[in-house]
């Protein structure tokens, strides 16, 4: 049996079963659950005696932003080659609530919001709630299935008259691609030229993998990053596997974002739990995020093994970041959604491709965020329909 890093515990699937999360929630026994976000590690030792110090103490009340500033920007300083301005960093609840909050305060009621499918589903509907509407600028898909920007899609997307901002996912999610200073200038002289707002979340960034060179975008030289309708979103949340905890962080290129953000504070109360947590994640969790990113570049690498052995039909481009595989399973024959017969006839979950936009039809996304053990009986699984 292949040992994961003992500070990632065993991913044993009796324990994983105790868990209430939607990931072992949402099926029967019966099913593996490889679908949403969520990782399959113990927590970070760091992370679990700051919040049980808290519970402990009856220490639930509302947030304080404390040291996350501080915390973050050491992070960053450390491991993104970022020192960015503690001033304008706030916390918020989450990077969607975040990103509503701003889509609403910086465009005009019924603005289009440019996006690159296929991409993280809640992209797709989220701003629908605020009467703003979906801009696609579709990536490009080359012959090895790697995934790239479009300048000509992004030009065509943000010239439609009411594109009012661009949202990029950097990495994205679910391809996994990190994107390069080439890349982020691009997007930026784009947004620039149509005058849009740029908003980018990087909440995948802490976990870049081996190989991968992840650039925060307020960290390149551009006008764009020092502009008022420039913001990044970030979390300890997906590198650290505490989405429940509810922190995220926003980050103000200018200082009139800033005070956009703060007038917001109390509209955008992260919780408190969360905040600590997530502290404790960026000063004290780096151990834990190694060994995580250890066990993910392995995975991705086992993954391709396991493809090839198993499901020789299914194409996958190994990520750049993250614990996401985006698999093109078209020449399966399961139709454009195969996570439902993935599901119904293997008994494993898996992320829906056709929720990532129509570009995902055909494809489903594998959540690589486990031991090797459960991410061989995924694929096993996924083998026995056919
Ligand atoms: C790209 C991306 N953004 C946002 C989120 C959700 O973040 P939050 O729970 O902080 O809203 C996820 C979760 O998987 C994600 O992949």
């Amino acid at each position: 049996m292949r040992q994961v890093d003992p500070l990632l515990g065993t991913c044993s699937l009796t324990e994983l079963r105790q868990r209430k999360s939607v990931k072992w929630r949402e099926y029967p026994p019966e099913v593996l659950p490889s679908f949403v976000a969520e990782m399959d590690f113990s927590l970070a030792e760091p992370i679990i005696a700051a919040v049980t110090a808290a519970v402990a103490l009856g220490d639930c009340g509302y947030a304080h932003p404390g040291q996350l500033a501080d915390a973050f920007a050491q992070f960053a300083a450390d491991r993104l080659g970022w020192a960015p301005e503690t001033a304008h960093v706030y916390p918020i609840p989450d990077v969607m609530t975040g990103l509503a909050e701003v889509v609403q305060a910086i465009t005009p009621p019924g603005s289009g919001i440019v996006v690159n499918p296929p991409v993280y589903p809640p992209f797709r509907f989220r701003f629908g709630f605020y009467g703003r509407r979906l801009i696609d600028a579709p990536m490009a898909r080359g012959a090895d299935g790697r995934y790239a920007l479009d300048p000509d899609a992004i030009e065509a997307a943000l010239s439609e008259p009411d594109a009012g901002a661009y949202l990029l996912c950097s990495p994205h999610n679910p391809t996994g691609n990190v994107w390069s200073r080439a890349d982020l200038a691009m997007v930026a002289d784009a947004c620039q030229r149509h005058g849009a707002a740029l908003l980018v979340d990087e909440i995948h960034a802490p976990l870049a993998l081996p190989g991968a060179r992840f650039l925060p975008f307020l960290a390149i030289d551009h006008d764009l990053t020092r502009a008022e309708t420039t913001f990044t979103f970030t979390s300890a949340t997906k590198g650290w596997n505490i989405a429940g905890l509810k922190c995220g962080l926003a980050v103000a290129g200018a200082p009139a974002g800033t005070r956009l953000l703060a007038e917001r504070w109390e509209a955008l109360l992260a919780s408190h739990l969360g905040v600590l947590a997530s502290v404790a994640a960026f000063t004290q969790g780096l151990p834990w995020l190694d060994a995580v990113l250890g066990q993910l570049d392995q995975n991705r690498a086992l993954l391709a093994g396991l493809l090839a052995e198993h499901l020789p039909g299914v194409r996958y481009a190994p990520p750049q970041a993250s614990f996401l595989a985006w698999l093109d399973c078209r020449d399966l024959g399961l139709g454009d959604d195969p996570a439902d017969v993935f599901q119904e006839k293997g008994n494993v979950a898996l992320g829906h491709g056709p929720h990532f936009g129509a570009e995902g039809r055909g494809f489903a996304r594998l959540n690589m965020g486990t031991s090797p053990e459960l991410l061989e009986e995924a694929v096993r699984r996924m083998a026995s329909v056919l």
